[in-house]
């Protein structure tokens, strides 16, 4: 179903054909991108995600065509035009259109869209049940911390793990789990949680980011330094994170089960506190 979608500067909807064949996004993958989430037609977390997008921009030298407050202001508006109560804004800069050359010209005018979607967030039995996921080679390039819209490597992981029954892979670098293909990663073992750090590996999940500030507050004790495949295995609990899932429990991998095969007692915990964290932030 269209929906209404913000590029370079005009509001239009989904159904107009807006970007060129040589756009460097869709050619190169020379873009950036970022997901929010809206409830109640209000954003979610968007200091957050707008920060990351601009961290992006200033690595890969795409000018960042908003500031804080006009970032604000086309997400104010687009919220404002959507049929939607509920659902996700994709937002994406690339580094503009221009004749197909590796060596792109320093003054390109980046393209800029967002646009919306609905997205049915999982239900309360979903959050209960939570997901199975495999194992699989990480074949990512090495500047995972960066929003780039090359996710080649990542929807085929992902496809492998469709095709296993599964809903998410999780990237395995020789013996350590880096994150999923769509998602943050978490091992709980002995009252402890543990998620790989901050570094060239992964994305700094903004989901990551609240759950590791809830689990702090509450005392509980967060090891930052990657799992060891073999640490798998035995584990108490494990839950993913990510804007569309928010805090997942995953209860099987590779088709063994983890804990009692329920979500566990710090996963429930931790995901009843990050659900209410986001609908405060949705004034809701
Ligand atoms: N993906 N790691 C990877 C590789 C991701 O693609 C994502 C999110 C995350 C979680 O990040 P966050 O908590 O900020 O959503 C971790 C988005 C949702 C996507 O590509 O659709």
């Amino acid at each position: 179903m269209p929906d209404v979608l913000y590029i370079n500067g005009r509001f239009t909807t989904t159904d107009e054909r807006v970007l060129g064949v040589e756009d460097r996004g869709f050619q190169f993958g020379d873009a950036i991108y970022e997901v929010f989430k809206f409830l109640r037609k209000r954003p979610v977390f968007l200091l957050d995600h707008f920060r990351r997008i601009d961290h992006g921009l200033r690595e890969i030298e795409i000018p960042n065509p908003w500031n804080e407050s006009s970032f604000r202001d086309t997400v104010d508006e687009l919220l404002r035009r959507t049929q939607f109560d509920e659902g996700t804004a994709y937002i994406q800069v690339s580094r503009g259109e221009g004749e197909r050359v590796h060596f792109y010209p320093d003054d390109m005018k980046p393209t800029a869209v967002v646009y919306t979607r609905r997205f049915r967030f999982p239900d309360a039995a979903k959050k209960d049940r939570g997901v199975r996921v495999i194992t699989t080679e990480d074949e990512r390039w090495r500047r995972c911390s960066l929003k780039s819209v090359n996710l080649l490597a990542n929807a085929m992981a992902k496809k492998r793990a469709q095709r296993a029954g599964a809903d998410e892979a999780l990237l395995l670098d020789g013996d350590v789990v880096r994150e999923g293909a769509s998602s943050s990663f978490f091992a709980v073992r002995a009252g402890r949680i543990v998620t790989h750090p901050l570094d060239e590996h992964i994305l700094p999940g903004v989901v990551r980011d609240h759950a590791i500030s809830l689990a702090l507050a509450e005392k509980i004790r967060v090891d930052e330094r990657p799992s060891r495949t073999d640490e798998l295995f035995h584990l108490d609990e494990a839950f993913m994170t990510s804007t569309t899932q928010g805090i997942m429990p995953i209860t099987e991998i590779d088709g063994r089960v983890i804990g009692n095969s329920r979500r566990g007692e710090i996963t429930g915990q931790l995901q009843r506190l990050f659900d209410a964290q986001e609908l405060a932030e949705a004034g809701v």
